[in-house]
């Protein structure tokens, strides 16, 4: 029986940060023995928001892929694929594009947030469409099964959707196209060190793993605390703190101590930072030299990108002679 495969992946929009980890890198670490897995460089969804920035997205090609190679991605196990050089992801989306409906994507909740933030009136073709786009990075391959964080939800549904409609249009009983199921992340989402409910690039309260020991310490003693503890005999409120979330993401054995303690006045908030910075730079720190060592080795993560993009061209073209054929275009 053949290794259950598994196809996640990052848009290349910038580096990647500590929610990052905590909400899917430090899983897809575990997952990498147990699953074939693949390792999607959304270049061209990055391209939705930033088609303006091509420059950003070639330099944020090498920040992911070497993000996710420090924190232990194995590049003898896993196969990363550049979006852009898969030509079966762009013939799916076509296909694809021709059953989906305007309105099902306008409707799309996550899509919906994004929009937002991007502004309605300029709303694109593409970035309408990108989860029609992420449908077929996911069933090029065949994927079993697709670890993502919460915000992902609706495009999984759009995706198994997509699946089920084609079969039904051209697989004559038979299924041409694997639904994937979603595997959600066993860890929500990690706050923004300003208390914001999502850390995020854009809104300047990320920690990256890329941070230097010093950035880290800097920005950790900048975070926002219970804003009703001001001087230290004051009783905190760890259940409204950031930094307490903190501790239970990336120090859970020490949460409930230090939880306890800010309730009685028993530790500060700059001992307790400390603390936090301290537990992240020991996470870190590994990270950082494997990340010295790609930094130095560029050309090696072009090639683990190329060669794993080449594996997956092999894999997507014969997915369209199936697709081709169910559709009965091939003459
Ligand atoms: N949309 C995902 C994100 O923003 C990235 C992504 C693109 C993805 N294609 C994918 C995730 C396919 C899983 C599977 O994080
Ligand atoms: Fe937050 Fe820690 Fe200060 Fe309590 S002691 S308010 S948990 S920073």
């Amino acid at each position: 029986m053949r290794q259950k495969r598994i196809l996640t992946g990052d848009r290349t929009t910038g580096k990647l940060h500590l929610g990052h980890y905590v909400g899917s890198l430090q899983n897809r670490v575990r997952l990498q023995d147990k699953y074939e897995t693949f390792i999607l460089l959304a270049d061209i969804q990055a391209l939705t928001t930033h088609f303006k920035n091509p420059d950003l997205i070639k330099k944020s090609i090498y920040e992911v892929a070497i993000d996710n190679l420090s924190v232990g991605l194995d590049p003898n196990k896993i196969t990363f694929v550049q979006q852009s050089r898969i030509t079966s992801i762009a013939e799916l989306t076509v296909f694809y594009s021709m059953f989906v409906t305007v309105n099902t994507l306008r409707h799309n909740p996550t899509t919906k947030t994004e929009a937002k933030h991007y502004g309605y009136d300029d709303l694109t073709y593409g970035f309408l469409g990108y989860p029609v786009s992420q449908a077929a990075d996911i069933t090029f391959c065949k994927a079993d099964l697709v670890p993502v964080g919460e915000d992902q939800l609706p495009h999984m549904e759009q995706t198994r959707k997509i699946v089920r409609r084609f079969n039904e249009l051209y697989g004559k009983g038979q299924e041409v196209l694997k639904e994937p199921d979603t595997l959600l992340s066993p860890t929500p989402r990690l706050v923004g060190l300003d208390g914001n409910s999502k850390m995020g690039k854009s809104l300047g309260n990320a920690l990256y793993l890329s941070d230097t020991e010093r950035e880290v310490v800097q920005k950790v003693q900048a975070a926002v605390t219970d804003p009703a503890r001001i001087r230290v005999s004051d009783k905190g409120h760890p259940d409204i703190c950031t930094v307490s979330q903190y501790h239970k993401a990336l120090n859970n054995d020490e949460y409930e101590d230090i939880c306890d303690r800010c309730k009685r006045a028993n530790i500060g908030c700059v001992a307790c930072k400390k603390r936090l910075a301290g537990c992240i730079n020991t996470l870190l720190d590994p990270m950082r030299e494997k990340r010295a060592y790609y930094e130095n080795h560029l050309d090696e993560v072009k090639e683990f990108i190329i060669n794993g993009s080449q594996k997956a061209n092999r894999i997507g073209d014969a997915t369209m002679d199936e697709v081709k054929a169910a559709m009965n275009i091939k003459l």
